[in-house]
């Protein structure tokens, strides 16, 4: 069957920021000559030292390095905030949505959120923050989330935004692994109705070997009564209260580190991916205009959360810089009521909503009264993003949700890449329900075969970047080898992104999904590598191997093997209690689907476990297993065939 093909509206043929003819020659600019094309878009920026130099980069070994905008000096927090108060200081930049649509939402200016920002910025100087140091925010969706984000960019610390879902556990190694001596949590977050305790799961986690830490503060959301380490936390608004408003923005360096932001590989630990100051600006700021055709004064909502990094690039930075009035959501979708996100959208007369598939997937079973008994009439264009939508959500996102009306941009990008690398732009190309239609500029993709050669016209491969581009993650935190060999080994010389992708006839990119042993549940990023090592920390068992398996509203759901010490015999109540510890040991969003017992796993005569099988069988994709012949003992598959669960 032909692809659906959406052709760009009239108006947005006529209107848009970048029409077809303007992206075409962008585009090309930005490949054959991308010092004019990156010196020209770096303007947007307000540099203290204008830059000379555009780039250098190179993902070969013998020269391997990435740099952009070197020699310029900016602050992040002053493009985000200092340089609009003169125009625009009383216009609105964050509009909070509450919890509960019973709470009062908040309305905070340019203005008031600079001055929030500086009284902040001075109480983590008060602490002894300094230049290059790592703070670790643990924080609910709320402003002073996007508070202590733009108070370290304005001094110079580096934040390492822990997504407050996370178990104590998970925020320990994070803690640990970038040495952060302070710690920035609310007493407890709202989520749905339900509190979680976050002052708790700080406490919890300074007990697991953080002793470096001196310094908690901790903000006010629920006014739950929690303990506080006498010398060690810090009331947020009592530290801010005798803080002055001023305080002056921090001279940096374009390659000076901005953030970590922990992500799950392949392998071993999450990795702190690292973003700088310089390219980043630039990239995100960029993207945002030209993606979601952003023009002053619109409402534009980012349903991501700020401990995910689409709600650092565009909920918080991109947004701010651009001057936009940006909306923060604390609840969830479903809420008190499968309503929620769209009368959101109709008080605040949202116009640009940019949210991911899962959210709409789960939306979309409830029924479609849920949505027309709202207006949405303010909206003009919508965004997906964090995971492929299937053409039947996106059908349903785009006639019930848009009306027909809004394009929609299917945002194909990743934490290492800072901001959108691949999208249609909604002036410019005619849209394919699940094809993220073609690279933004200066992004080179390219698709290889499994033995390296490049795939000309239309076929399917592994999706690799020819060049750098200006946001691009810069090293893995303290482990620079790490950086190399993850991304730049694989295929010699190009950035692999992990993902499978297809081209089609016109040029269109449709990503197909992670090729190595990362899953996307509910568009959060997991390793499975992560789900094993926490199962086989329990004391009952002494194997697991985990892979991905669909699910109609995750997307990805987790399917878990797992082999029992011999003298355990595996009952439902182990089954329950490994769930716990996994929900315990990383946190919710872990959450194995179906775990399946099994006295042992496929494995090759080296002893190496055959994950291919053990997909397949997740899949229930069983009449197609491929040659089992090389297994140390082929009858391990009969038994985990005839053992696979259904999904409750
Ligand atoms: O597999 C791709 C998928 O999400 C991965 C990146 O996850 P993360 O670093 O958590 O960033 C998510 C937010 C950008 C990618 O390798 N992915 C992301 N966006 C899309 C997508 N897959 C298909 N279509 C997308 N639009």
């Amino acid at each position: 069957m032909a692809d659906a093909v959406y052709p760009v509206p009239a108006d947005w043929a006529a209107n848009a920021l970048i029409t077809a003819p303007v992206y075409e020659e962008r585009y090309r600019n930005s490949i054959e000559q991308p010092d004019a094309f990156w010196r020209e878009e770096a303007q947007r920026i307000d540099w203290i030292r204008p830059f000379t130099r555009v780039s250098e980069a190179s993902f070969h070994e013998a020269d391997f390095g990435i740099s952009w905008f070197a020699d310029g000096t900016l602050n992040l927090a002053a493009n985000c905030l200092d340089r609009h108060l003169a125009e625009r200081g009383e216009q609105v930049a964050i509009l909070w949505e509450p919890d509960s649509p019973n709470e009062a939402s908040r309305a905070i200016t340019y203005r008031e959120l600079h001055e929030q920002v500086c009284r902040f910025a001075n109480l983590l100087k008060a602490q002894g923050v300094r230049k290059g140091e790592r703070v670790t925010l643990y924080l609910p969706m709320v402003p002073e989330a996007a508070v202590a984000m733009l108070a370290c960019a304005r001094i110079g610390a580096i934040h390492s935004v822990v997504f407050a879902g996370f178990s104590p556990e998970a925020l320990a190694g994070r803690i640990q692994d970038c040495d952060s001596r302070i710690v920035v949590t609310a007493d407890e977050g709202l989520r749905g109705g339900k509190k979680v305790p976050l002052k708790a799961n700080v406490d919890a986690a300074l007990g697991h070997h953080c002793e470096a830490v001196d310094t908690v503060i901790v903000l006010k959301r629920t006014g739950a009564d929690v303990p506080m380490t006498p010398g060690r936390d810090i009331d947020w608004a009592l530290g801010v209260a005798g803080q002055s408003a001023d305080c002056p923005a921090e001279e940096m360096g374009a390659e000076d580190p901005l953030f970590i932001l922990y992500t799950s590989g392949s392998t071993g630990k999450p990795k702190g991916v690292l973003h700088t100051t310089g390219g980043y600006s630039v990239w995100a700021s960029m993207t945002f205009q030209y993606v979601f055709d952003y023009r002053p004064g619109q409402i534009y909502w980012c349903a991501a959360d700020v401990g995910w990094v689409t709600g650092h690039s565009y909920v918080v930075y991109a947004p701010l810089m651009t001057g936009a009035t940006t909306v923060m959501f604390e609840g969830v979708p479903t809420w008190p009521d499968p309503s929620r996100f769209w009368q959101i959208v109709d008080k605040f007369g949202v116009e640009i909503f940019y949210g991911a598939p899962t959210a709409l997937r789960a939306l979309m079973r409830e029924g479609d009264d849920w949505v027309t008994k709202t207006s949405r009439k303010s909206l003009r264009l919508l965004g997906s993003v964090g995971e492929p939508i299937n053409p039947e959500a996106w059908e349903w996102y785009h006639r019930v949700v848009g009306e027909g009306r809004c394009p929609i941009v299917d945002t194909w990008w990743q934490t290492e890449t800072g901001a959108c690398m691949m999208t249609p732009l909604p002036g410019a190309h005619a849209l394919k329900p699940g094809s993220a239609a073609k690279p933004m500029f200066g992004v080179k993709p390219l698709l290889l075969d499994n033995e390296g050669q490049v795939i000309e016209g239309a076929g399917e491969g592994c999706l690799v970047i020819d060049r750098s581009w200006p946001g691009q993650m810069r090293t893995v935190w303290g482990d620079h080898e790490r950086f190399f060999q993850t991304y730049f080994t694989t295929f010699k010389g190009l950035y692999f992104t992990g993902d499978g992708c297809r081209r089609d006839k016109d040029g269109y990119y449709w990503i197909t999904g992670r090729i190595d042993d990362v899953i996307n549940v509910s568009g959060h990023r997991m390793g499975t590598a992560e789900v094993e090592s926490a199962l086989v920390a329990h004391p009952k068992v002494a194997e697991a191997a985990v892979v991905g398996m669909p699910h109609a509203v995750k997307g990805q759901g987790i399917y878990a093997f797992v082999t029992t010490n011999v003298e355990v015999e595996p009952d439902e109540q182990l089954r329950r209690d490994l769930v716990q510890w996994v929900r315990r040991e990383i946190g919710p969003i872990a959450t194995p689907d179906i775990i399946q017992f099994t006295p042992a796993l496929p494995k090759t005569r080296s002893g190496k476990i055959m994950r291919r099988i053990l997909r397949k069988i997740g899949e229930n994709d069983l009449s197609n297993l491929g040659d089992i012949s090389t297994l140390a003992d082929p009858q391990v598959v009969e038994h985990l065939v005839a053992g696979r669960p259904q999904m409750a």
